[in-house]
């Protein structure tokens, strides 16, 4: 544990492979604009790219997802007078601060990584090197800010815990108390949004299906209809959150109520208690469509102008590096580089 005060800062980061999801929006984006807007900590949100290449990506798709990502952000809410937006290679810090991390972080460690298990699959050996240590540059990119606070998904909580044994490690065998060990910041109803086809699997941009997953660029008709067509059970809803266990279609559809609507689980069945989907779907499919048409529309306007994306993130990264460089050169000092 480290006696050190650091300043409350926040940090993360999505891969701008595939597009934005309402996955994407409730479990993490959402939590971004609320911490940023709430005060008492400085917030810093980026876009992965470095990551997105572990597994390959057409170097124009690429391009252009990373600048709809950048846009998705700032239509949801993330404002640069407020937080600093970036894109992760923009900043090389935490490309090499990742390399220290890859000398600090063991094989162990990151051969228990089920992200790694699962997205390499049964070909483990034609995984690319990059895959492997994701994880490490994960902590880089987390570390490089001294960041306290990262607001994830579930799914990363593991990563989140191989960044504190990063941190510890670090400071551990240099004799040091430089870099925080990080709180991980998991929480709200929908934080994991499941596919609309199967409430069993998580809302991905990529399963095959499109109608299991709302994009954040799908227009009020398609949104409507995803809904309307959701997978369910034949039962009306409870009035017990309770009622909603081994109902994971039912739940799943509740919890996005619940989430765009700002509610908790209860208020929600206390409103419809007893309704029948016929009544629930168009509801929730008002609902957001209120909430997420506005940010549809907002990206596509920003998509519109991509010189005005790339002067944001040429802004982001400048103001980045003011925080990013000086940790880059003591971390270099402590680990014994010349000329650092
Ligand atoms: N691994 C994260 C994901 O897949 C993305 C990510 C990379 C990230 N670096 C991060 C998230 C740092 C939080 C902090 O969602």
């Amino acid at each position: 544990m480290t006696n050190t005060t650091f300043t409350p800062r926040v940090f993360s980061g999505m891969q701008p492979s595939g597009g934005l999801t309402l996955g994407n929006y409730l479990g993490a984006l959402k939590r971004y604009v609320e911490m940023q807007d709430q005060g008492g900590f400085e917030t810093i949100y980026c876009m992965v790219d470095l990551h997105a290449i572990t597994t390959w990506q057409d170097p124009a798709d690429l391009r252009a997802k990373t600048r709809e990502l950048a846009a998705g952000y700032i239509a949801a809410g993330i404002d640069c007078e407020k937080s600093i937006l970036i894109n992760q290679s923009a900043v090389p810090e935490h490309a090499q601060l990742g390399w220290v991390f890859n000398c600090v972080a063991r094989m162990g460690w990151m051969q228990r990584m089920t992200q790694f298990k699962d997205k390499a699959g049964k070909n483990a050996q034609n995984a690319s090197l990059g895959l492997f240590a994701y994880p490490a540059l994960m902590a880089a990119d987390i570390l490089i800010y001294h960041a306290t606070h990262v607001p994830v998904g579930e799914d990363q909580k593991q990563h989140l815990e191989l960044t504190r044994d990063i941190a510890a490690k670090f400071n551990h065998d240099y004799g040091v108390d430089f870099f925080p060990i990080t709180e991980p910041v998991i929480e709200g109803v929908a934080t994991r949004v499941m596919s609309l086809r199967d409430g069993s699997k998580k809302m991905s941009k990529s399963d095959p299906s499109d109608a299991s997953r709302i994009n954040m660029t799908d227009d009020a008709d398609t949104i409507a209809k995803k809904i309307r067509k959701a997978k369910t059970d034949p039962d009306a809803l409870p009035s017990e959150a309770k009622g909603l266990e081994n109902r994971p279609e039912a739940r799943n559809l509740v919890n996005i109520y619940a989430a765009l609507g700002d509610m908790t689980v209860e208020q929600v069945l206390a409103e419809y208690g007893g309704a029948q989907f016929g009544t629930f779907k168009p509801a929730l499919a008002d609902l957001a469509v209120s909430k997420l048409a506005p940010i549809s529309g907002e990206m596509a306007r920003l998509m519109d102008d991509i010189p005005e994306i790339d002067r944001i993130l040429a802004r982001g990264a400048e103001q980045a590096r003011k925080i990013t460089a000086p940790i880059l050169k003591k971390t270099y000092e402590i680990v014994g580089m010349v000329g650092a």
